[in-house]
């Protein structure tokens, strides 16, 4: 009886301590691949994500580190009377979808919510929540994003003059699902999407969440991109290996973003060690735009191994500089300029932690500049940026 109970014991610490571990190298740097909503929204379908896929091979994106193609909302049909969720029509069979993925050498990702319904009314998992998992799972799924959506009425329906009952109520919704993740036995990553409420960055990382949206949706616009880009301050203490803050997908290629703001985006996306997804169009791609997204040493500086977001180290007006720690005693600078004309911007060595002297790389114009001795002085375009590593 006694032997049996330690053999129990001792498979039930094993399979606990195997998923732990896991859990605990699931993004160990920030994800990076695609998500179909910024550039499909409601209309995406099996093709399109087939097509993704393809074009993440063909473009270079697969070679620079983009690896998840992630399905988004309204790919979700009806539950047949044992409750299983199927897709709709427009995706006639996930599984062959997942394995054509896979082939690839890709990894695929869905989309759900804990409220009855999504963002965009498709089914959501309340009340399923193994059973969704059960089939993410059987299809080969390799990342979920769960969005909050209708479950926040759940919230005021339930609690309706108790804040701290509602923050628990949705805590609770996204434990469930992570707990019904990891009895799958799959590794999953875990992608939070309730916009940044409640201080998520304190207790995401507690209840599973490999990232966690930071704020509302982005969108293709210099305005948009940098109010949250920019508002991510502070927040670096928060993500690390596995646990990431999410300033949500990239719109590099998208909307009329000019070259200097596309590089903005992508540096200050790099500073912060944010999930790289892509919500452009890769299978007609301008060599600008795939420049920019596969360029390797920003992709280097978002997937620094150190796992150390980055943060802001002055702002003067419209001029910040924010700064980023990197293996082995780097880090990668980026001079910012916010304003609608050039601007010259002054690094002092000492302000990002190098006294005295420096050497310098400047990514975007793929120029060593040598030693730096105290300070550099340089014009950064208007809506641009000049992104430095530096080393001792
Ligand atoms: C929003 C979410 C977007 C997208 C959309 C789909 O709540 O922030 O990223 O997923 O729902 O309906």
């Amino acid at each position: 009886m006694f032997k049996r109970f330690c053999a129990v014991l001792f498979t039930a610490l094993l399979v606990s301590s195997t998923l732990l571990a896991q859990t605990s190298t699931l993004a160990a740097t920030p994800p990076m691949g695609w998500n179909s909503w910024n550039l499909f929204a409601g209309r995406v379908n099996d093709k399109d994500v087939r097509g993704a896929a393809d074009a993440m091979v063909s473009s270079g994106m697969k070679d620079a580190g983009y690896i998840y193609v992630n399905i988004d909302d309204t790919w979700q049909g009806e539950r047949d009377a044992q409750g299983v969720l199927q897709a709709n029509s427009k995706f006639p069979d996930m599984k062959a979808l997942a394995d054509y993925v896979h082939s690839k050498g890709l990894k695929i990702g869905i989309y759900s919510g804990p409220g009855e319904k999504t963002c965009a009314r498709y089914a959501g998992s309340l009340g399923h929540e193994e059973q969704d998992a059960k089939t993410y799972a059987a299809w080969g799924i390799d990342y979920l994003k769960y969005d909050l959506c209708s479950f926040r009425q759940n919230m005021m329906a339930e609690a309706p003059n108790d804040p701290a009952k509602q923050t628990q109520m949705m805590k609770d919704a996204y434990e469930k699902m992570h707990k019904a993740l990891l009895a799958t036995g799959r590794p999953i990553v875990y992608s939070f999407c309730q916009y940044g409420w409640d201080a998520v960055w304190e207790w995401g990382p507690s209840l599973g969440a490999n990232l966690w949206r930071t704020t509302g949706d982005i969108n293709p616009t210099w305005d948009r991109m940098t109010l949250i880009g920019f508002s991510q301050a502070g927040l670096s203490k928060y993500a690390g290996p596995g646990h990431w803050n999410d300033p949500d997908m990239l719109e590099v290629g998208n909307g009329k973003l000019t070259l200097d703001e596309n590089r903005l985006h992508m540096s200050l996306w790099a500073i912060l060690a944010a999930p790289l997804l892509a919500g452009n169009d890769l299978s007609k791609m301008p060599a600008e735009t795939a420049s920019i997204l596969t360029n390797r040493d920003v992709i280097a500086i978002d997937q620094d191994p150190l796992g150390k977001q980055g943060d802001r180290v002055s702002e003067v007006g419209p001029v910040e500089i924010w700064a980023k720690p990197l293996q082995g005693g780097a880090k990668a600078v980026a001079l910012f300029n916010r304003d609608d004309t050039a601007l010259p911007i002054t690094l002092k060595l000492s302000d990002v932690g190098f006294s005295g002297a420096a050497k310098a790389h400047d990514i975007w114009a793929a120029k060593d500049l040598g030693k730096l001795q105290g300070s550099y002085t340089v014009t950064v375009p208007r809506h641009g940026v000049v992104l430095l590593r530096l080393t001792k």
